[in-house]
């Protein structure tokens, strides 16, 4: 019978443990951040995630999700434990280690305590030897015990999705097991194969391959979004084309795929911070990597692309009122780190503009966050657009999309929208506003002087 443990509560850790709780295994849930428990324990999630509050709530009231005040409860009640730390990356691009390497060690001094084999599954980010030659040797120094034949070792890396978590979790679209050797492979594949049916392939590789495969697999993402964004480019100097279009029919060739939707570029928690570690790491090693540091720079200019155009048309941005609609770096999600938006919101005031901002959850983490910035923080769509001499769209939200070209003319001094994601047909807006959007050959319909 699976018991698992569960360390570090953030979007992996969280959505994890509600899954595997949800198929009826022990979960021991254990994070360092306190608050983070006090928080679970009234029952009330710290992130946005779809049906995760319902399904934890209902994992809990099972008796099947446990949540740890103390990390020697969690892993003394399991023989599995899932290390779900994050590993961010530093101001210099490389991975900062500190959170997995004090975990490692932690529950290094615990194992060396119990008599019994236990399976350790490392979830966090981590580039190529770092299991080797760090992690392992942590845990061993601090148990006294050695790997395979005191305790196993998995590097198994997590494709889910923010925002789609659970989804992602109950039908991913593979499970890749790096394997320290044979008795810790078997032990996970089994582990994995009664969760799973038989159509979720399951890869068993060397650790090293799955740690470069996390790392390959995100930058690939990056990469293709940089490589639609530069087409947006093209499609913007050339007329009769459109990004979305090119983009639409792109995407039914199988090699080409999705996941080719041109806007003003990536963000969140793991693109942009696996490209930079990635390129700190290939450039360490020795190899060139012009074409990686490019996915990087396309993506930094992209959140210039909405500046670039105000300046098309304002010139002097000084006192100019801007609305931003969308802080999160994607729908369907309260999570603002590293979106476009923040970048774009910054440059703006350091232009002098005025800048309104409203997100349908991402508020109040951006007001925590960006306390300091002078911007106005409004609750409704309406009340941002109200008097304001433009409007970006940054993030993808489903109730943006609902707004009529007639909405922005009433309420805005000048209805100028600027569609950093591509949410509106052209067609309905241009006889109405002056619209400009990626990839979109945007000589504006109508100038400021016909509006
Ligand atoms: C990503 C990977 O998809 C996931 O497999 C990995 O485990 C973690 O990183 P996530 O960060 O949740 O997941 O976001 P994702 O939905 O992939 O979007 C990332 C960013 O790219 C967002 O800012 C999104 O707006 C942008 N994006 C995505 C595009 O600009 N165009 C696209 O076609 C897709």
């Amino acid at each position: 019978m699976y018991k698992v443990s569960i360390i570090g509560l953030g979007y992996v850790g969280l959505s994890l443990s509600t899954f595997l709780a949800s198929k009826g295994i022990h979960v021991w849930g254990y994070d360092k951040a306190r608050w983070k428990l006090e928080s679970l324990k009234k029952g009330k999630l710290y992130i946005s995630e779809e049906d995760l509050e319902t399904e934890f709530n209902r994992a809990v009231s099972n008796g099947l999700f446990h949540i740890s005040e103390k990390l020697e409860e969690s892993i003394t009640h399991s023989n599995i434990t899932f290390i779900c730390v994050d590993t961010p990356t530093k101001e210099d691009w490389r991975q900062d280690y500190s959170s997995i390497i004090s975990a490692a060690k932690s529950i290094g001094k615990i194992l060396g305590k119990l008599d019994r084999y236990h399976l350790i599954v490392v979830k966090s980010t981590l580039l190529p030897e770092s299991s080797r030659k760090i992690i392992i040797p942590a845990i061993e120094q601090e148990s006294g015990l050695l790997v395979g034949r005191d305790f196993g070792y998995i590097y198994n890396p997590e494709f889910l999705r923010e925002g789609k978590a659970l989804y992602d979790l109950r039908s991913p679209n593979r499970i890749v097991i790096g394997e320290y050797d044979n008795k810790s492979g078997d032990i996970i594949y089994a582990f994995y194969k009664e969760i799973y049916d038989e159509k979720t392939p399951i890869f068993r590789m060397t650790i090293e391959n799955a740690e470069l495969l996390k790392y390959v697999s995100n930058v690939f993402l990056s990469l293709k979004i940089s490589f639609i964004n530069l087409i947006a480019r093209v499609c913007e100097k050339t007329p009769n084309t459109d990004i979305n279009i090119i983009s639409e029919a792109l995407k039914t060739d199988p090699r080409i795929g999705p996941y080719l939707q041109a806007g003003i570029g990536f963000g969140g928690q793991c693109l942009p911070k696996d490209l930079k570690a990635f390129i700190s790491f290939v450039e360490e090693i020795g190899i060139k990597s012009a074409l990686l540091r490019e996915i990087y720079f396309i993506n930094e200019e992209q959140a210039i692309w909405p500046i670039n155009i105000l300046k098309q048309v304002y010139h002097d941005l000084k006192d100019k009122v801007i609305c931003i609609l969308g802080l999160t770096f994607k729908p369907n999600t309260n999570d603002i780190r590293n979106s476009q938006s923040i970048k774009i919101i910054s440059r703006l005031l350091d232009e002098g503009a005025v800048v309104k901002i409203y997100d349908p959850e991402g508020l109040e983490n951006f007001l925590r966050e960006y306390y300091y910035l002078p911007v106005i923080p409004c609750n409704s769509i309406e009340k941002c657009l109200e008097d304001t001499d433009a409007v970006i769209i940054a993030t993808d939200w489903d109730e943006f999309k609902l707004l009529e070209p007639k909405t922005f003319k009433k309420l805005m001094k000048t209805p100028l929208i600027i569609d950093g994601r591509r949410i509106y047909d052209v067609n309905k807006f241009k006889d109405d506003v002056i619209y400009f959007g990626v990839g979109y050959h945007s000589r504006p319909f109508k100038t400021l002087l016909e509006i």
